[in-house]
């Protein structure tokens, strides 16, 4: 019998085609601005395994922001800059079940503490704790993080989506000034200097096959299989797979884990990281959204690759 990866590649341009009649189904996310002018119908993915090996189809060039994607590459990082009871000392460990960027349970249980660092105002509580003694020094530190990750050196934010974003951004900023308002940002830390660092990582851009290299690296417990090196400790990189998949999908995360089995995250731009743990690096793009947020075409594709592939953990 040939190699998944060789199955793969016979099988996804079919899958991806039937996939993407789904897209008619969602809506381009249009409260960032910017974002509206991605293409519906685009879809595209890239499987990466562990010697760099990869299987691709569809609209593998195109450039979109990772948003919410790169909140579990800063929650690494706070991890290494922090360790886990810092982390742990500003957001919670569960899912809301409510949108991402709902306020509704931040008054509720421990005010003011977001209930995960995948949700919006975990994510800028996250954005808080990275180190750097200026908003661009604590950008820069991220930014080279992720091109490590991506094994690409030029990797860097969109002004455009940032400015977008930043220009719009009224429910992150009452977030955001709920979260200094009960003392989860710190004293010393301004409100638009968290935010200015939080839309610049959600603003970085990528290709399919960035997401997939660096789901690789998760894949592989924060241990590069193609270099050998260890980016981040095998510890944190199980806790941000444990948030992908309890958190990672938002409101339809218990409904992509029983139907696709594998940690993922999403993003509004369509982006999807997923990984299958000590196999593959995942990234997806299709910008037609469900209700919740997620990739209709690209949770279609996931979900029919993990079913002919057996990826479910369970
Ligand atoms: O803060 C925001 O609203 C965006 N920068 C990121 C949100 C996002 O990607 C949620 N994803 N499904």
């Amino acid at each position: 019998m040939k190699e998944p990866i060789e199955r793969m590649k016979a099988r996804l341009p079919e899958w991806l085609e039937a996939s993407r009649m789904r897209a008619a189904e969602g809506q381009v996310a249009a409260y960032i601005p910017e974002l509206a002018k991605a293409s519906r119908d685009a879809l595209g993915i890239t499987v990466m395994g562990r010697g760099g090996e990869s299987a691709s189809a569809g609209d593998t060039e195109m450039l979109f922001t990772m948003q919410s994607i790169s909140k579990v590459f800063t929650l690494l990082l706070a991890f290494i800059d922090n360790g886990e009871d810092a982390v742990f000392a500003k957001v919670g460990m569960e899912p809301t079940g409510d949108d991402f960027n709902s306020m509704l349970k931040l008054e509720l249980v421990e005010p003011g503490k977001p209930f995960n660092p995948l949700i919006n105002a975990g994510a800028i509580a996250i954005s808080s704790l990275i180190h750097g003694a200026t908003p661009a020094e604590k950008t820069e530190r991220i930014l080279r993080f992720f091109r490590t990750a991506a094994a690409d050196s030029s990797l860097t934010f969109s002004e455009k989506v940032y400015r977008s974003e930043s220009a719009t951004a009224h429910r992150n900023r009452s977030l955001a000034y709920f979260l200094k308002d009960n003392e989860v940002l710190g004293e010393e830390i301004e409100v638009e200097d968290v935010l200015d660092v939080y839309f610049k990582h959600c603003a970085v851009e990528v290709n399919v096959g960035h997401l997939a290299r660096m789901a690789l690296i998760l894949a592989f417990n924060g241990t590069d299989p193609l270099t050998g090196e260890e980016l981040v400790p095998r510890r944190y990189v199980q806790i941000a797979k444990t948030f992908m998949f309890s958190c990672g999908m938002y409101n339809a995360s218990g409904e992509f884990a029983i139907r696709a089995g594998i940690p993922a995250k999403s993003g509004v731009s369509g982006g999807i990281l997923a990984l299958v743990p000590g196999q593959y690096g995942i990234g997806v793009i299709g910008p037609a959204l469900g209700r919740k947020g997620n990739s209709v075409a690209g949770v279609h594709l996931l979900e029919t690759m993990s079913e002919a592939f057996d990826w479910s953990l369970f």
